[in-house]
């Protein structure tokens, strides 16, 4: 009698681990989640259906070969997965706008993370932190900081309109092979990020601090719009791709005393705090040079080489020309103008240079947006100079 007592439970259990396929499995309620607890190594995908309800716990699972998805679960509380350590493809979360709280404390390297549409969820219970991930998306969620996220190199990094995220140090990344972007996040997010050595693009908006002492070498592009930090540094800085400060109100010093060469074309505009502008050790640029705006000071003694156009415009009357009138032929490739004392400075393709300009203002960003879609400034600054000139004969 009591043997049968013990061992009714365990064939239950045993039927349950001979069902469990350790493959593929769509969970629609807690059992399902249960039926997988035996499978340690798990070789396939697992989705949560969109009507799953309320908590779910992915018991005894170690390795995901597969991803974890759930597209539309919006009534997903809250997922914990505790002895998780590897999710081999992506973890895709979208539209789980009732989720609270993601808890993988052993969690440590994910193929790819991409979330959007979690409102909820305002931390991550992440214990151990995942340091390896390629691709990493994360949008229109909750948080208010990224802990948890600890990565040592990220391919595409996308942080983009979560609104409450105030704070982001990500201490270990010193490598980032593809576009770091981050935009719309709370207006005044601080961004450190003080091991990065080597990246490829970077764009960033609406960010009140970014700290990369690190920073050496970018291949693509550097880009700010619509920030409110009055100092940019980058000490170590040495080269980038285009390089674009746009729409920064309260920028009032640039600070990149060792960058050598701008691989691509160098835009200043619409930042009115902006007077002084010292790059002493900018050799080259590759594209154009396109300097608008209220700065008094140009430093660019070292310059030797702009193979694109040149244009500098300012309102600022102390300032004057002679200098560049004098490196004109000898630097200077493209085509050259230089205007020191004017009222209405503008940009190489005629947006305004100021935020008080007349000159069709709202489509300053947009200039920016083109570079950063990949439009190479080489080419279309020099272009729409070419234009603008023709229009003026
Ligand atoms: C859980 O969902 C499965 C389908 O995935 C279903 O067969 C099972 O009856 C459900 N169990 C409960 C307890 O609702
Ligand atoms: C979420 O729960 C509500 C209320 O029970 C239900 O009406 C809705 O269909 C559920 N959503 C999904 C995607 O199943
Ligand atoms: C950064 O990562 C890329 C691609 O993995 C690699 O080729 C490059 O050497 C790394 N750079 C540094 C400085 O670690
Ligand atoms: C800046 O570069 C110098 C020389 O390469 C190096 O010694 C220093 O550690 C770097 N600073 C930082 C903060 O990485
Ligand atoms: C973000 O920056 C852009 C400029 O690129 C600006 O147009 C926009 O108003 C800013 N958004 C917020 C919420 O500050
Ligand atoms: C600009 O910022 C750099 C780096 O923070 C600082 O060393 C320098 O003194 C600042 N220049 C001015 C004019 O404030
Ligand atoms: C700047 O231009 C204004 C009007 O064109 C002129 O009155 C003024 O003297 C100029 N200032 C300098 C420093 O050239
Ligand atoms: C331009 O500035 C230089 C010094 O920066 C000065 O020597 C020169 O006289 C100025 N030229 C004019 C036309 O104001
Ligand atoms: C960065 O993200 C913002 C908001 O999603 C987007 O408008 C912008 O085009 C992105 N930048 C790049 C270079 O992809
Ligand atoms: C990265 O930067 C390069 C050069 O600055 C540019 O041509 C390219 O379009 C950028 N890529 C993205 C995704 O922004």
């Amino acid at each position: 009698m009591s043997f049968a007592k013990y061992l009714l439970p365990a064939l239950a259990a045993s039927q349950v681990a001979f069902a469990a396929s350790c493959g593929d499995t769509t969970i629609e309620n807690q059992s399902d989640a249960d039926g997988i607890a035996s499978c340690s190594k798990l070789n396939g995908d697992i989705t949560i259906a969109k009507s799953y309800s309320g908590s779910l716990s992915l018991a005894g699972v170690k390795t995901i070969s597969g991803s974890i998805i759930c597209n539309g679960g919006e009534n997903v509380t809250d997922i914990t997965a505790a002895s998780l350590t590897s999710v081999g493809d992506a973890f895709n979360l979208e539209g789980l706008t009732r989720l609270t709280q993601l808890a993988f404390a052993e969690l440590t390297s994910v193929g790819s993370i991409k979330w959007n549409a979690l409102p909820k969820l305002q931390s991550l219970n992440f214990d151990k932190g995942v340091t390896e991930a390629g691709d990493v998306i994360i949008q229109n969620t909750g948080l208010t900081s990224l802990d948890g996220i600890s990565l040592k190199t990220v391919n595409q990094f996308e942080i983009e309109n979560n609104r409450d995220l105030q704070k982001i140090n990500i201490n270990n990344l010193q490598n980032a092979t593809d576009l770091i972007n981050f935009s719309g996040n709370f207006d005044a997010l601080e961004i450190e990020l003080p091991n990065l050595g080597t990246g490829t693009n970077m764009t960033f908006r609406n960010i009140s601090s970014i700290s990369v002492p690190s920073l050496e070498k970018l291949t693509g592009q550097l880009g700010f719009w619509g920030t409110e930090f009055t100092t940019f540094s980058a000490p170590n800085l040495t080269s980038t791709g285009d390089l674009v400060f746009n729409d920064n109100s309260k920028l009032s010093n640039i600070s990149m005393p060792v960058l050598t060469k701008v691989d691509g074309g160098f835009t200043i505009a619409r930042n009115d705090k902006l007077q002084t502008i010292d790059l002493p050790k900018l050799e080259k640029v590759t594209g154009a040079i396109d300097f608008s705006g209220k700065f008094n000071t140009v430093d660019l003694d070292g310059l030797t080489d702009v193979e694109g156009g040149f244009n500098l415009q300012s309102t600022d009357g102390t300032f004057n020309c002679t200098h560049f009138q004098s490196i004109r032929k000898t630097v200077i490739k493209g085509t050259y103008h230089c205007d020191a004392n004017t009222t209405n400075p503008t940009t190489s393709n005629g947006k305004s240079g100021t935020s008080s300009g007349s000159s069709s203002t709202s489509s300053a960003t947009s200039s920016g947006a083109a570079v950063a879609n990949g439009a190479s400034m080489a080419v279309t600054g020099v272009a729409a100079f070419f234009y603008a000139v023709a229009q003026l004969l």
